[in-house]
């Protein structure tokens, strides 16, 4: 078989290397380093658009009533969401090559690249919305969401509106987590406390509670009042009371075979956090060393507007805040033998 034989696949035209290839035009011209500048936005471009291809999936599995926990689609989602990891980790790597540009290269091209910045890029705002990153916890909400000029277009504006409507992977987790079905009353009754039962508590959380007092040093004494907040009347940020008990749960008990995914989960979501943390930390530095002080080509005030979204921008901090609730592993009280043989998500 030839290659000019009818319907034989031809390596370029698969991956439509003509478009792709083609689709570097320096404003500058060929004797500047735009060309890297370039390629490398397009790069991240390409995985911002893999990441939600990703994303998109693992929210559809979540999207059902019935995630089986210890089975085939948690596995899958957990899966794509450990891609999504990898990744971001080569999205961090990236900095690295624009760096080897330095300040006065850049400086050879930059004006000609004005209002345009990074800030517009599309995806990036589509990555953040579909995890959970919500308008109002936004720092500085007022340079983001316009059309005027370093602003969006019209059209990508209206894609963001629209996508901000869609259930986030945030709010899908959190709707898994109070499914969960392991502190029906039902299972606790053999549950043989170990401390006087606090009036109004369930048992083990009653016992939980004094097994976390008792772990606190005098300096850490208003934990407790946290742990009120968190565990029982609250909830935390975007994670109900029952949310935050579940993912307690998990997190304390992971040892468990049925919760291995439901944990790795749980990490991966905090993995991904960290990860776009770093980048905004990379490209912080990265923009203070290119340009300074100055202003940003997208009309924000440059390093001190990354920095801001750098210390704000976290879409999983409750899973994060988990850990300041987390008791010793020798202390952890039996669960009952109801509970262990109920502990399946998938009812
Ligand atoms: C010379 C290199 C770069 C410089 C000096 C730079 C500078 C900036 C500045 C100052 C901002 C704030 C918005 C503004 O006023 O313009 C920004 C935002 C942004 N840039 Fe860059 N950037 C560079 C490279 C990159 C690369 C390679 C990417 C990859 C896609 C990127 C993606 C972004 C994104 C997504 C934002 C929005 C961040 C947020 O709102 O949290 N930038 N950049």
């Amino acid at each position: 078989m030839t290659n000019e034989e009818p319907n034989s696949l031809y390596y370029g035209d698969y991956l439509e290397l003509d478009k792709i290839l083609n689709s570097q035009h320096p404003k500058s011209g060929f004797a500047t380093d735009e060309m890297l500048f370039i390629v490398i936005h397009q790069a991240y471009e390409l995985w911002f658009k893999q990441i939600i291809h990703e994303l998109d999936r693992v929210r559809e599995i979540f999207s059902t009533d019935n995630v089986q926990d210890n089975a085939g689609e948690m596995s899958i989602a957990v899966h794509k969401l450990k891609r999504v990891v990898k990744i971001l980790e080569v999205l961090n790597q990236q900095v690295n090559i624009l760096e080897t540009m330095t300040p006065m290269d850049f400086l050879e091209f930059r004006n000609l690249l004005l209002p345009s910045s990074g800030f517009q890029s599309l995806q990036f705002r589509i990555i953040e919305a579909k995890l959970g990153l919500k308008m109002e916890h936004r720092y500085k909400a007022d340079y983001y969401k316009n059309t005027r000029r370093g602003g969006f277009s019209s059209e990508d504006f209206s894609t963001i509106n629209q996508v901000e409507k869609d259930a986030t992977l945030k709010e899908l987790i959190v709707k898994w987590a109070e499914r969960t079905p392991f502190f029906d009353e039902s299972l606790w009754k053999e549950y043989q406390n170990l401390f006087p039962v606090e009036q109004g508590t369930q048992k083990f959380w009653s016992d939980y509670k004094q097994i976390y007092q008792s772990s606190l040093s005098n300096a850490e004494h208003g934990r407790l009042d946290e742990l009120e907040r968190v565990f029982y009347k609250e909830g935390s940020g975007d994670f109900s009371v029952h949310a935050m008990r579940a993912v307690l749960f998990i997190m304390m008990y992971r040892n468990l075979p049925i919760f291995h995914l439901p944990f790795d989960l749980l990490t991966t979501l905090i993995d991904i956090d960290e990860l776009l943390s770093q980048w905004r930390y990379k490209h912080m530095l990265m923009t203070r060393r290119m340009i300074g002080m100055r202003v940003g080509t997208g009309g924000t005030s440059g390093a001190g507007y990354l920095e801001g979204a750098l210390r704000q921008h976290y879409i999983f901090k409750e899973l994060t805040e988990i850990t300041t609730f987390l008791i010793e592993r020798s202390k952890l009280p039996n669960l009952p033998k109801a509970v262990i043989e109920r502990m399946t998500f998938n009812i």
